[in-house]
């Protein structure tokens, strides 16, 4: 098909299904010799099974391409750990590391369980941890590497999913703190905001307007994984892939600022703050107000 990866070796979590098992494919395809993570679960987390990720590896080898499965749980440190010492012990290098794992287990803030919040934020966030913990010590040494971790624009708030949102923006900063601190060793780190067709986005309850497949997502993961993209220095980035549709997420930074020489006071502030600082409009809370909107005409909303 391509070969963007020839001679790359790439790590996929979450590969067994939907998003990652694309990924996994298109890297096989474009030459890349990959390690097939998954540990098999439904999308609320439970009941794992090994079976998901000998399927695609028996996938990619059945097309002619090398791949190995590795039916780990990325929320463990020894987890992620194998995961990369799978891709040491039979093909000798890692050159890429795509964090795709995740579950879902929605709640409205004011009923969520720590039942519903730590497997979700242990999954998604400490699954890209432990990931590119390990990873990382095998790149830094090898100066060369690139991280990819796997956000959503849920990063910005959720009315029924603050663990999965809470989760998506702590990716974001370790994507950036991971593209930080091995800046000097060659390894860049990006993350992706996808948005396609899987049983995880299957039961979103609006009509998404801008949406794509699996596979518009795995293209852009193979260009971030290739040598063309860290040739072109892309990393610390935010990316959305719905579609036909790519988009670049600002950078945090501040908006305006004011000063008082001789401090702040509440009342200064009750003064002061509307006139000087004001507020950064949330287009998700606009978005909410018009879908309220909607549903109050009975009409089904956009998202
Ligand atoms: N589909 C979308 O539109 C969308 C939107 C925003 C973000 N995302 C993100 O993209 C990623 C992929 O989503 P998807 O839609 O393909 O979901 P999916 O449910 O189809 O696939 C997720 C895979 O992760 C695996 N997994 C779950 N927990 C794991 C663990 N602890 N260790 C290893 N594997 C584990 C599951 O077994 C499953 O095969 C997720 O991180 C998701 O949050 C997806």
């Amino acid at each position: 098909m391509g070969n963007f990866l020839v001679g790359k070796v790439i790590a996929v979590t979450g590969a067994g299904r939907g998003i990652g098992r694309a990924v996994a494919l298109a890297c096989a395809a474009h030459g890349a010799r990959v390690v097939v993570n998954d540990y098999g679960v439904s999308v609320e987390g439970g009941e794992p099974s090994s079976e998901v990720a000998a399927a695609v590896t028996e996938e990619i080898t059945a097309a002619g391409g090398e791949a190995v499965a590795a039916a780990d749980d990325v929320a463990t440190m020894a987890g992620g750990a194998r995961i990369v010492d799978t891709a040491l012990e039979r093909y000798g290098r890692l050159d890429g590391v795509v964090c795709v794992a995740g579950i879902l287990r929605e709640r409205m803030l004011f009923n969520m369980t720590e039942e519903e919040w730590d497997p979700v934020v242990a999954t998604h966030l400490k699954g890209t941890f432990t990931l590119f913990r390990a990873a990382s010590a095998v790149m830094r040494k090898q100066r060369s590497g690139t991280l990819i971790g796997f956000t959503s624009g849920n990063h910005q708030g959720s009315v029924a999913q603050a663990n999965y949102a809470s989760a998506k923006g702590g990716i974001i900063s370790l994507v950036r703190s991971a593209a930080l601190g091995l800046h000097k060793y060659g390894v860049t780190a990006n993350a992706v905001a996808p948005v396609a067709r899987t049983r995880m986005s299957a039961n979103v309850p609006m009509e998404l307007t801008e949406i794509g497949e699996p596979e518009d997502v795995a293209a852009f993961v193979v260009y971030l994984l290739s040598d063309r993209a860290r040739e072109q220095k892309i990393t610390g980035q935010v990316y959305t892939v719905a579609g036909p549709k790519i988009a670049l997420w600002a950078q945090p930074r501040e908006v305006r600022a004011a000063y008082s020489a001789d401090g702040w006071s509440p009342e200064k502030l009750a003064a002061s703050l509307p006139v000087t600082l004001g507020t950064d409009p949330m287009p998700m809370l606009a978005q909410l107000e018009a879908m309220a909107a909607a549903a109050a005409k009975g009409e089904r909303p956009n998202g």
